[in-house]
C-alpha cells in the first residue's frame, strides 16, 4: 500500500497465473492488470504465465482474456495498451496430477524469463476453487519453482476462502508455510483493496481527533453492516456448503473490525499493522456454544422480490440440497476482551436477497448523561453515529443534534457527510490493482497473515459448531427483498438497542 506520490514500478517479473480460464482471471485480474498498465506501474520487463490444464494455445487464451477485458475493463479499453499487456501472455498447460508437467512448466518458465529478461522474479497467482491450493502448491514447491535463487524472489498468492474452519485454515497454513515463508506468501482478502476499507486506517490514525474518543468510555458499540441485493444465483454448489458465515465474516467482515478496533500500530509496515489486526481479532471472545446460540441469528431466504427482480427460494437453487439448512444471513454479536473495548458489544450482520445493498461500520456514541433541555429528553435525542460507507454510499457521515431554528428549544438530528465522489476523480477500479501491484512489489500490509487468518476462525467456530448441531432448529427464514429475519431485530433490541436505518 504505497502512496500516489512514490508509486513504484514494480521489478520485472513473470505473473503466472492458475486458474487463467476462470471467471475472477477475466472478471478482476486482467482489468486490474489492464489498469495498472494504463497507470504506467506494471514493469517493462514482464510475461503472463497462463495455466490450462487442457492444452490451449496462447492466441486462443489471449482472445479470450481480451473478450473478458472487453466485458470487465473498469474504464474505456486502448487497444494499444490492451495489445501490449496480451502480448505477454503465454498459454502453458500443467495438472497436479502430473508432476511430469510441471517439470516442464519450469522449463518453460525458465526460457520465457530469459526471452522476456525478467530476471527470474516470479508470482504464482491461485485464482482457483480452494482444494487445488494444496496440490498445485505442493507440486510448485516439488518441482523447486518456488525455491528463491539468488537474489530473484518467489511470490505465492492465494485466494479465499483460506480454510473452512479452523482446523482446515491451520492445515493449510501449516502446509503453505512448509514450501514457502510467511513474507513470500499473500493471502488475499479483495476487501482490502477497497479505497473505503484502506482509509480506515487513515481515518484513525492520520486525524488527532478521533483516538480519545475511540474507546469503551465514549462509544457504546459497533455494528458491521454487508448486506447484499444478490441471491446466491448461480453458485449453489460452493455456497450451499459455505453459508454466509463461513463464506463472509471470518474474512470481509474481520477485516473491517479489525481494522476498527485495533490499537495504533508501532509503524506503518506490514508487521506491525498486521501484528495490531491479529491481536485484536485474538481478543474476541471465544464464546461457548451456548452462548454462540444465544448470541447469534441465522436465516435463509425464500422466494420474494429485491427490486424489480423475482428471486427464487434459495432451496430452489441448482445444486443446494433439498431441505439445506445452509444459512444465507447470519447476525452475531461478539465482544473483544482487551482494555479499549471491554463492555462494547460488535454486532455483524451480512446476508443475501436483501432489500438494500448496503456495507458500513457505524460506530455509535454513548448518550448525552443527562436532559438538559426539559423539551427533550435524552432518550428523544437522536443518536450519535460516525459512518463509514464502504459501498454503494462511499464516504463518512456523522450524526448529531441540533436546534431546529425558532424560538423554543426544538432538537433534531441532522447529518455532516462527506462523499468520495464529491472530492475526488478518480478512475474506476475493482480494487485488485492495489492488491495486484504490492504482491509484485513486496508489500504484504494489505494480506492476511497465518495468525490473523487462525484468530479469525477461532472466534466464529462455535458458531459454526453450534449451528451444525442444531440443524433446522433456530434457522428463520426470511422473504427475499425484506430486511432479513426479524430476530435480528431481537439481538439488539433486547440489549435495548436497534439496528441503524439505512440514512
Ligand atoms: C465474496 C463472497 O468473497 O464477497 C460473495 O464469496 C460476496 O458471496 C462478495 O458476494 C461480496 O463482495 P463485495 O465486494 O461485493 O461486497
Amino acid at each position: 500500500m504505497t502512496t500516489q506520490a512514490n508509486a513504484q514500478v514494480p521489478d520485472g517479473c513473470a505473473f503466472v497465473i492458475f486458474g487463467v480460464t476462470g471467471d475472477l482471471t477475466h472478471r478482476l485480474v486482467i482489468p486490474a492488470l489492464y489498469n495498472l498498465a494504463e497507470a504506467n506501474l506494471l514493469p517493462e520487463k514482464f510475461c503472463v504465465v497462463g495455466i490450462t490444464r487442457k492444452d490451449m494455445s496462447s492466441e486462443d487464451l489471449r482472445a479470450s482474456l481480451m473478450q473478458g477485458l472487453q466485458k470487465f475493463a473498469t474504464r474505456p479499453v486502448d487497444q494499444e495498451i490492451a495489445d501490449k499487456l496480451l502480448y505477454c501472455v503465454t498459454s502453458v498447460s500443467a495438472d497436479p496430477s502430473d508432476p511430469a508437467s510441471f517439470d516442464r512448466l519450469r522449463e518453460r518458465l525458465e526460457k520465457l524469463e530469459s526471452s522476456r529478461n525478467t530476471g527470474g522474479n516470479r508470482l504464482f497467482y491461485l485464482a482457483t476453487p480452494p482444494d487445488a491450493f494444496a496440490p498445485i502448491s505442493a507440486e510448485l514447491g516439488r518441482a523447486g519453482l518456488l525455491k528463491e535463487d539468488g537474489s530473484a524472489w518467489r511470490r505465492l498468492v492465494v485466494e479465499k476462502p483460506f480454510g473452512t474452519d479452523l482446523a482446515s485454515a491451520k492445515a493449510l497454513n501449516d502446509h503453505l508455510l512448509s514450501i514457502v515463508t510467511e513474507h513470500e506468501l499473500y493471502r488475499i482478502d479483495h476487501y482490502l483493496g477497497k479505497e473505503t476499507v484502506q482509509n480506515i486506517l487513515v481515518l484513525r490514525f492520520s486525524n488527532g481527533m478521533f483516538e480519545p474518543i475511540w474507546n469503551r468510555d465514549h462509544i457504546d458499540h459497533v455494528q458491521i453492516t454487508v448486506d447484499e441485493k444478490l441471491g446466491v444465483g448461480h453458485r449453489g454448489s460452493f455456497y450451499d456448503k459455505t453459508g454466509a458465515l463461513r463464506d463472509m465474516v471470518p474474512n470481509h467482515l474481520f477485516q473491517l473490525l479489525s481494522l476498527v478496533a485495533m490499537e495504533p500500530p508501532a509503524h506503518f509496515n506490514a508487521h506491525s499493522v498486521r501484528s495490531a489486526k491479529a491481536d485484536v481479532l485474538a481478543a474476541i471472545q471465544v464464546q461457548r456454544e451456548d452462548e454462540a446460540l444465544r448470541n447469534s441469528v441465522r436465516g435463509q431466504y425464500i422466494a420474494g422480490k429485491v427490486d424489480d427482480t423475482e428471486i427464487p427460494d434459495y432451496r430452489s437453487v441448482k445444486d443446494v440440497a433439498q431441505g439445506s439448512t445452509t444459512e444465507t444471513y447470519a447476525a452475531l454479536k461478539l465482544t473483544i476482551d482487551n482494555w479499549r473495548w471491554a463492555g462494547v458489544p460488535f454486532y455483524l450482520r451480512t446476508g443475501k436477497a436483501l432489500g438494500t445493498k448496503r456495507t458500513e461500520v457505524a460506530i455509535k456514541f454513548k448518550q448525552a448523561p443527562f436532559a438538559m433541555f426539559r423539551c427533550t429528553p435524552v432518550e428523544e435525542l437522536s443518536q450519535n453515529y460516525l459512518v463509514i460507507g464502504i459501498e454503494p454510499v462511499e464516504g463518512i457521515a456523522l450524526q448529531f443534534n441540533t436546534k431546529i431554528p425558532g424560538p423554543t428549544i426544538a432538537i433534531d438530528g441532522v447529518e455532516m457527510t462527506f462523499r468520495y465522489k464529491d472530492y475526488f476523480k478518480v478512475a474506476p477500479s475493482n480494487g485488485y490493482e492495489t492488491l495486484l501491484h504490492d504482491c509484485m512489489i513486496g508489500d504484504n500490509i494489505l494480506f492476511q497473515r497465518a495468525d490473523g487468518v487462525e484468530a479469525g476462525w477461532r472466534a466464529v467456530q462455535p458458531f459454526i459448531d453450534a449451528w451444525a448441531k442444531a440443524g433446522a432448529q433456530g434457522l428463520q427464514s426470511y422473504k427475499a427483498g425484506s430486511e432479513g429475519p426479524e430476530d435480528a431485530d431481537a439481538l439488539l433490541t433486547r440489549d435495548g438497542r436497534n439496528w441503524r436505518e439505512p440514512g
